[in-house]
């Protein structure tokens, strides 16, 4: 029986194939914030307050306009037709029921391996769609307009990948995607001179073939690019440091995710839980900013909420819990984390998100009181 997020881990590694479970659970080089990333959460501990009735429990919570029941959502992973064969489509099935927010992956380059056409017709569910910045700007283009067309409420344009990071179990393993898995959101479009990059078609197209449409070159200009090809909400995913985040609310940026991409591209970052507060306090409250990296306990979301995250993300455990049980693996992970957030809200003394303040946690980097 499972109780807890971590557990899906090991039942995914006994029926993944070791290069897909690899490349799913794998950092960067040394691995170390891929450790850090869950060391960190464990150096902060609670301040509870007592005596207070917390017979009623609020988690709900409003993202970028629109009201979910938690501020736990999924970020984006790529290829999850890997870990099951309903891949995306289960993951947002999960999410709607869990009245939470799914972010899709972008394919090419790693991306989804479903389309949003598909994704949007699961059903009801705000979704949002991540975006890698290619050299063919048509395509991005092309790709920004569907994710509207289907229903796309925002875009997180990620940041922190103008290469690839070294994962060195990828190249161990020569990581490839499977032979019968295609790069959903691609199809149909016009890829221009990405469609000779490789003759043998989409389902050929995988990370480290793809790499080079990456555009390194990205920058902030790109940013205010983006906002005149679309209405949405722009969010910037991959921001670490003050300097990054105000250069991201002068660029316009609707909101920050404080990410270090699941420790797969720099190592020797910090945790995110511990570059959160910085970035928080260089934002000054004029975008939400949102944490992803080593989420897997209801602790964890509060402790992320105590330093002034408007709400979290989870990567892996959503991989993990799709490839042990489909879509109802999703949906126990976000029970889980549901109940056990709410759980600590109440031994903390907190009613609503509001109530969880910077004085319910001690971290290692605040002053003997
Ligand atoms: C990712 N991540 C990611 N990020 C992104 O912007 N686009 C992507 O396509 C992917 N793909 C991807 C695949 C896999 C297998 C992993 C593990 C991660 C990063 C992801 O959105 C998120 O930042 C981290 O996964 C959060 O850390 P945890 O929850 O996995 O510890």
């Amino acid at each position: 029986m499972i109780t807890n997020v971590t557990e899906f881990e090991a039942i995914a590694k006994e029926k993944l194939s070791k290069m897909v479970y690899d490349f799913y659970a794998s950092g960067a080089e040394d691995q170390w914030t891929l450790k850090e990333n869950r060391n960190a959460f464990s150096r902060i501990l609670f301040r509870p307050r007592i005596l207070v009735d917390v017979s009623k429990i609020d988690l709900t919570t409003t993202v970028l306009g629109f009201k979910i029941s938690m501020p736990i959502m999924i970020a984006p992973t790529s290829m999850q037709k890997m870990a099951h064969p309903e891949g995306e489509l289960a993951t947002a099935r999960a999410a709607s029921a869990a009245g939470t927010i799914m972010f899709l992956s972008q394919t090419l380059s790693s991306g989804s391996t479903s389309s949003v056409d598909e994704v949007a017709s699961t059903g009801p569910g705000v979704r949002f769609f991540q975006l890698y910045m290619l050299k063919d700007r048509n395509v991005v283009a092309q790709l920004v307009k569907r994710a509207e067309r289907a229903g796309f409420k925002a875009i997180a344009l990620t940041v922190d990948r103008p290469l690839l990071g070294r994962r060195e179990a990828d190249i161990k393993n020569r990581f490839t995607l499977p032979p019968h898995l295609t790069l959903k959101n691609f199809e149909g479009l016009d890829l221009g001179k990405l469609n000779k990059t490789d003759d043998s078609g989409l389902a050929s197209y995988v990370p480290e073939q793809l790499d080079p449409e990456i555009d390194r070159s990205l920058n902030w200009k790109d940013v205010k690019w983006l906002q005149t090809i679309t209405s949405l909400p722009i969010l910037l995913k991959g921001v670490l440091t003050a300097e990054d985040a105000r250069l991201a609310v002068e660029a316009g940026a609707a909101g920050i995710i404080v990410s270090n991409h699941g420790a797969r591209q720099l190592d020797y970052v910090p945790a995110t839980i511990s570059a959160l507060e910085e970035v928080v306090k260089a934002a000054q409250g004029r975008v939400p900013v949102f944490l992803d990296g080593g989420v897997r306990r209801g602790t964890d979301v509060f402790k992320a909420m105590a330093l002034g995250a408007s709400g979290v993300f989870i990567g892996r455990p959503v991989v993990f819990s799709l490839a042990a049980d489909g879509e109802a693996g999703v949906r126990k992970v976000l029970e889980m984390l549901h109940d056990e957030f709410e759980l600590t809200m109440a031994l903390s003394g907190c009613r609503s998100l509001k109530e969880i303040t910077r004085d319910h946690v001690v971290t290692d980097w605040d002053r003997p009181r």
